[in-house]
């Protein structure tokens, strides 16, 4: 994903907030930075004049300087710290919601769903620029946790239990999300986009997405889908519109329109597709899928169709 493709112009990061509840978070941040870095110049500048002193001065500065500093100061600090950050965790409790989207985490991608709207795909969240969407969360193994630092701060997705949380972008644009609980070999490459579009470029997106796939309409693509059958692709991936329906890897059903392939691992190109097929194992190790041993012949039918499944 080029960086470009961000409206912040970073692809993930809490301190370039795109939307109100990270707003209030990148705020919070900020203000125990700079008070806690000014508090800490200046105990080593007190540090600094104590060493400096001889033993018979020591107490230059008198029992109530000790008392000020040591028990009320730090008092009111972490008073005024309890209070300020209270407040904040009040103003990111879920708003009103128009749309609901499930994510449910997989070691290692994520299945992504809108309930209202007969729409199941991976990987890629897409949501309209200025308004709050609830964000319902679970897993199908172990526990994850869904992250958009641009968006919003975390929320762990768990087996036996659904957890609510919110995402809002004021600005369009792509931004990364990450697993950040850990969550076996491959954590670390378990990402996603959110591509936030403007609302009517949404409902459009909404309209195409519940669309079933596109139909296979050369010779290659018709032969690709042969293959996608015989290869028992469909044993574990599911194309709406055709007879494959299996839910345990990731929806295909317009995956040339995502913009990584393995859930943040490479670039969603026609090579990266190639070798993600022959053997994901080699990009991703440990990963559910198979290498596959499929032709030369067969094996380019198979990606005309893939790449055509826009
Ligand atoms: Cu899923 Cu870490």
């Amino acid at each position: 994903m080029p960086p470009d493709e961000t409206a912040s112009g970073h692809i993930q990061s809490m301190l370039h907030p795109a939307g109100p509840a990270a707003e209030r978070i990148a705020e919070l941040w900020w203000v125990l930075f700079v008070t806690l870095g000014v508090i800490f110049a200046v105990v080593m500048l007190l540090l600094w004049i104590a060493l400096r002193k001889k033993r018979s001065e020591h107490a230059f500065l008198g029992n109530r300087f000790v008392l000020f500093s040591g028990v009320v100061f730090p008092t009111l600090v972490v008073v005024g710290f309890l209070l300020y950050s209270l407040t904040t965790s009040l103003a990111l409790r879920l708003p009103p919601t128009r749309l609901t989207v499930e994510v449910i985490g997989h070691q290692w991608w994520w299945e992504v769903r809108y309930p209202d709207h007969d729409i199941i795909t991976a990987n890629m969240i897409h949501i309209p620029a200025g308004e709050p969407v609830r964000v319902r969360l679970r897993s199908a193994d172990v526990i994850h946790s869904f992250w958009v630092p641009n968006l919003n701060g975390k929320m762990d997705m768990l087996p036996d239990h659904t957890t609510n949380f919110w995402i809002a972008s004021d600005k369009t644009g792509v931004f990364r999300g990450q697993c950040a609980e850990y969550c076996g070999l491959q954590h670390a490459l378990m990402a996603f986009s959110v591509k936030v579009m403007e609302p009517a470029e949404f409902e459009l997106w909404l309209e195409k997405a519940r669309t079933p796939a596109a139909e296979a309409d050369t010779p290659g693509e018709t032969r690709g889908k042969e293959v996608f059958f015989e290869a028992k692709c469909s044993s574990c991936h599911a194309i709406k519109g055709t007879e494959a329906a299996a839910r345990i890897g990731p929806d295909l059903t317009h995956l040339a329109d995502r913009l990584t392939l393995g859930a943040g691992t490479v670039p969603n190109t026609r090579g990266n597709l190639a070798g993600w097929v022959a053997n994901p194992q080699a990009l991703k190790p440990g990963v559910l899928m198979p290498p596959s041993y499929i032709p030369p012949e067969d094996f380019h039918a198979l990606l005309d169709y893939l790449v055509s499944l826009k």
